[in-house]
């Protein structure tokens, strides 16, 4: 499979090496914009979940202009992993649902308020689907925590949600802190995915709500009969599918478009995860100590139920990664030690997302 193969598939991929993108992840901020105007009057705002920083880049172009110094606008981007730096954006490593990075993050707007946070946090693949689902909601919720301590009145939460099935809690818990909450589907987001943005505008608290990092906002005493509840006793979420029918659409393959004689031009990723965790597992891939499968391949429907898009992958969804060009996804075992590695590798990029040591 040669290097360009990826580029050919997906257009927004390619479209995010050629205009500097760290990810194909910044369409859909765009797209987002595009819909909802969320930038607009925008002076401060938080970035969760991060890496590798296209949201970033997005919101210091829009906020900061083209070299991030034009404006004085705020921008702080959070993430468990490391980031290369971006200028005009200050950097948080931590773990958001832990109250330390929480309070990292308020302390940065010490006597002051954010107009927007946006969360594109995603866990880590397990396969279970339950429990990614369960776990993207726990990351959702503490982007919600941290919102309810930084976000103005009347501003905007923008997140990224499963829509799994018991995904009408969170619109409940949503709509307790913003009367409009729309679910909206960028057009760069693949229709096979269970990935979905919620745009949450509007922010109002409860009367005499008190933010309260001690106290998460999931009660693990979810009701299950709550999905069978009728009328306005369940929240209907207004759904919003491909708002524009005039982008690419992210499951099509388009052509290079080439004029006559002239030769496809390849852009490296924009900038590859600094330290990721998957750096050990492509040192071996390189030095050819892994093994190709002898079963057990995770499919494409499995890692789109998990909203990974390829293309996205590793540290948080980069373009690129740590190889040129790959295998797809290998399972390799180690007979000597009767242990067996199942690492998945991004067919193009390389990059290995997940390492599972049996
Ligand atoms: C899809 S990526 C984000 C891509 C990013 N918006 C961009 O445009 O480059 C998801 C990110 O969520 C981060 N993440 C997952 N769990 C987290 C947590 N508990 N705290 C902070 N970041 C987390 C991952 O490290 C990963 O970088």
């Amino acid at each position: 499979m040669g290097r360009s193969s990826k580029d050919k598939r997906d257009v927004y991929y390619r479209r995010a090496k050629e205009e500097g993108w760290r990810a194909r992840s910044a369409y859909k901020l765009l797209q987002i914009n595009d819909d909802f105007d969320i930038f607009g009057g925008v002076k401060k705002v938080v970035d969760l979940c991060a890496a590798p920083g296209s949201w970033s880049q997005v919101l210091a172009k829009k906020l900061r202009g083209a070299a991030g110094a034009e404006s004085d606008a705020k921008i702080v981007a959070v993430d468990l992993q490391a980031m290369a730096p971006i200028p005009g954006v200050i950097q948080i490593q931590g773990d958001i649902t832990k109250k330390s990075t929480a309070q990292a993050i308020i302390g940065h707007f010490e006597g002051e308020q954010a107009d927007l946070v946006v969360c594109d946090g995603a866990p880590d693949v397990t396969g279970l689907h339950d429990i990614d689902e369960y776990i993207q909601a726990q990351l959702l919720l503490a982007a919600l925590n941290i919102t309810t301590h930084v976000l103005k009145s009347g501003g905007t939460f923008v997140a990224k949600i499963f829509r799994g099935k018991d995904v009408t809690l969170l619109y409940a818990q949503l709509k307790i802190f913003f009367p409009e909450v729309t679910v909206f589907k960028p057009r760069s987001s693949r229709n096979s995915s269970i990935e979905a943005f919620v745009v949450c505008q509007g922010y109002s608290p409860p009367e005499g709500y008190i933010p309260n990092m001690s106290n998460p906002l999931l009660d693990q005493q979810y009701d299950l009969d709550f999905n069978n509840l009728e009328g306005p006793n369940r929240v209907i979420v207004p759904f919003l599918a491909c708002g524009d029918l005039s982008g690419f659409d992210s499951d099509m393959t388009y052509p290079l478009q080439l004029g006559e004689g002239e030769s496809y031009t390849y852009h490296s990723p924009t900038q590859s995860p600094i330290n990721p965790p998957y750096k050990e597992a492509c040192e071996l891939r390189r030095s050819d100590r892994l093994v190709k499968p002898s079963a057990s391949v995770l499919t494409s429907a499995d890692e789109d139920r998990q909203g990974v898009d390829s293309g996205q992958l590793g540290a948080g969804g980069a373009v690129g990664g740590c190889g040129d060009s790959g295998s797809g996804d290998i399972v390799s075992g180690s007979s000597q030690k009767s242990v067996e590695k199942t690492v998945n590798v991004d067919a193009v990029s390389g990059s290995v997302r997940d390492l599972v040591i049996k």
